[in-house]
């Protein structure tokens, strides 16, 4: 079985139909979804899709892009999120340079403060990267975020920086980009990741890996991801899955 380690069915792309989307995941043998928040709303959404749910799990953060609306307030609501039963992260959070939507100072520190919850929670960190890998390296080194793991999601750096993530004690997570006709440098990088710091992951209702590309991602598209990533690598399909999702259930501490 599968493991959607990024997935956001508390998006409100899935409210109409949350139930077949669970059937068709469990049809493509997607077994476990991680759903990921970005401000508070999608963060208690994830955590009761989790309470209704036997799949799927929740992790609590905000997303880089609303940094600039963080107060205290919001840092003892997380708090409190945090204690939620299937919280296995804190996620996602990081840096947005591409779209710039909150002050990037304000972007590092509320990064930094969430890594220091995440620790505080002995949790791993579900980390979002666009177009800042060198102030994320940089932070993630001072602040030693890699004390009880994290993942790098839907990883865009190079194979120098994955390295360096992954002696810090990061996973990377690979999406549907690695399956896009244009992506040789992804899938170089994907060849040469370790076995064991893959992970997999949909990003949905974004980012389709073909041949759905361009329309709104489900969890049950991770098996393109998974199917395109064994073939890449030259092993069976099953192999893949099964220890992509060992790997998963390390990092969110499930067994
Ligand atoms: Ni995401």
């Amino acid at each position: 079985m599968l493991f959607d380690t990024h997935a956001h069915l508390n998006d409100e792309a899935f409210t109409e139909e949350l139930e077949k989307v669970l059937v068709r995941a469990q049809e493509a043998g997607v077994g476990s979804i991680a759903n990921i928040g970005y401000d508070l709303p999608s963060s208690r959404r994830a955590i009761e899709i989790a309470k209704l749910y036997s799949s799927c799990y929740a992790a609590v953060g905000i997303h880089p892009h609303d940094a600039k609306s963080v107060t205290d307030k919001t840092y003892d609501e997380l708090e409190k999120l945090l204690q939620e039963p299937k919280v296995v992260a804190v996620g996602e959070i990081g840096l947005d340079y591409y779209r710039d939507l909150s002050p990037r100072d304000k972007q590092q520190a509320v990064f930094r403060e969430q890594i220091q919850l995440a620790k505080e929670y002995k949790l791993p960190i579900t980390i979002h990267d666009r177009d800042a890998h060198g102030d994320i390296l940089e932070i993630i080194k001072e602040e030693q975020a890699g004390e009880y793991g994290g993942i790098l999601h839907c990883f865009s750096g190079s194979w120098e920086m994955a390295k360096v993530c992954m002696k810090l004690g990061f996973h990377i997570s690979l999406a549907g980009p690695v399956t896009f006709k244009n992506a040789r440098k992804l899938q170089e990088i994907a060849l040469k990741i370790p076995l064991d710091f893959l992970l997999l992951e949909t990003d949905c209702p974004y980012l389709a890996p073909e041949p759905y590309r361009g329309k709104r991602n489900e969890p049950a598209y991770v098996a393109e991801v998974a199917k395109f990533i064994a073939d890449l690598k030259n092993m069976e399909l099953k192999e893949l899955a099964r220890i992509t999702t060992s790997n998963a259930k390390i990092v969110f501490r499930l067994e």
